[in-house]
């Protein structure tokens, strides 16, 4: 088999077979075949897309090009939740420790954030003394004796994904259905969960922008899970401005602690119980969406979710006293105000640029090898369909430079305020089961 002609038969827009994928796979994980020839290939993905058959092979290929994680010495049924990636997105801080507060175990690897979205362990490390780093016993142990552990990817998981999204990131092919589907479900299929809630962004601020491209990316995802025995569903769920109103590392571990505290933030609140509701239905610890939607709420008002949280922090050596007193989570030493050019309604926010803007202030990483400023962020003054007039503020942005012009050049971009009122605004579009 030569590479040249896999790359011609997809070119030519033709199906791949499963020894064809393979070879492709084995071969540019160990190295035999070169970027330049998977490039290609990536390239003819993009444009000619892969059937669903194709989709699950490359799939399956990704999963055995590595280990995978048992997870059967953890007792329950374990669900795992995973967002395609967003700005403001703190949903798994609140998510994890309400879905265990009903006795739902949480065993969640989780990822760092690059380039304009954040990552959960960032997050978690803005937290004094946070330990990410388990190995696989003590991940176990740590989900049987509290519930919930979270964790950065330990072992060799799914290492052609590693390879090819490092690929894909500098060709310009990271937004394919086919491409992110397969990339996404081959590390929760390889990292063991019996579940999947799949969170999958659209809007401005993710990789798909159209409902149309979010929904097919949801619909291949779901089967690709279903079809290789993990019960699996998609929530599509607005990104067309950031979730909640605050971007950066510890002021969204500021905003999740005050929503587990029972605080209404409304939108991340809404997707918080959303997504929870549908990972305890899928571990059938409650027979109706009400039911387990109205206990679910009444653990965020009573504290149960929050004592979890605390008790889980503590656990991974976290100091809790940061999170008891959140004044005393670290901070920026400017706070400046991006104020409305003019009067009127605000209509959208790029919440990829605002992602962006929180970058350049040092929340998050341009390259793998940056660090993290946690201190810095962006707190918004409004979202999408707030009346606000002429030099009132939009946004706060935390900085540890007086004056930092191309962050307030970004957010100042990212509004856009129009006279009439936005109408149809939405968080949750569809469930796909
Ligand atoms: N997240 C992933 O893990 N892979 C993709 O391709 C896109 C988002």
């Amino acid at each position: 088999m030569r590479m040249v002609d896999i790359i011609k038969k997809k070119r030519n827009a033709l199906s791949l077979t499963e020894e064809e994928i393979r070879f492709f796979v084995n071969g540019y994980t160990d190295g035999r075949i070169p970027d330049y020839q998977a490039s290609a290939l990536l390239m003819a993905i993009y444009f000619n897309g892969m059937t669903e058959q194709e989709t699950a092979l490359l799939t399956k290929m990704m999963v055995e090009s590595g280990d995978t994680i048992d997870l059967s010495a953890i007792k329950g049924h374990k669900v795992d939740k995973h967002s395609t990636g967003g700005v403001g997105d703190k949903t798994t801080l609140i998510v994890a420790p309400l879905v265990a507060s009903v006795g739902v175990p949480v065993a969640k690897m989780s990822g760092r954030g690059l380039g304009h979205t954040g990552g959960t362990l960032d997050k978690l490390e803005s937290i004094e003394n946070f330990k990410i780093e388990l190995d696989n016993q003590q991940f176990i142990d740590h989900v049987n004796n509290y519930k919930i552990a979270v964790a950065g990817q330990t072992g060799n998981l799914a290492p052609a994904d590693k390879k090819l999204y490092a690929l894909r990131d500098v060709t310009a092919t990271v937004d394919s259905i086919p491409l992110i589907a397969s990339s996404i479900m081959s590390k929760k299929l390889a990292s063991g969960a019996d579940s999947i809630v799949l969170d999958v962004k659209t809007g401005t601020g993710a990789f798909m922008k159209t409902l149309e491209d979010s929904e097919a990316l949801a619909q291949e995802m779901v089967k690709i899970g279903n079809n290789l025995g993990r019960n699996t569903i998609a929530v599509i769920s607005d990104m067309n401005q950031p979730l909640g109103y605050e971007i950066g590392n510890a002021n969204e571990v500021r905003e999740a602690v005050e929503v587990l505290q029972g605080k209404n933030v409304y939108d991340l609140k809404q997707l918080a119980l959303e997504l929870a509701t549908q990972m305890t239905l899928l571990a059938n610890v409650f027979s109706t969406y009400d039911e387990a939607y109205e206990a679910l709420e009444q653990n965020l008002k009573n504290g149960k979710a929050f004592s979890m949280f605390r008790q889980f922090v503590k656990a991974q050596g976290g100091n809790v006293a940061r999170i008891d007193h959140l004044d005393t989570l670290p901070t920026a030493s400017y706070h400046i105000k991006v104020n409305s050019p003019t009067d009127g309604y605000v209509n959208a926010i790029d919440a990829e640029a605002i992602g962006i803007a929180a970058m350049y202030l040092g929340a998050g990483r341009a390259t793998k090898e940056d660090t993290i400023n946690y201190g810095v962020g962006i707190t918004l003054s409004k979202k999408i369909g707030d009346q606000v007039k002429q030099g009132e503020p939009l946004a706060i942005l935390h900085a540890d430079s007086e004056l930092p012009k191309d962050a307030i050049a970004t957010v100042l971009k990212a509004f856009r305020i129009t006279e009439n009122e936005p109408t149809n605004i939405k968080l949750i579009y569809k469930v796909i089961p």
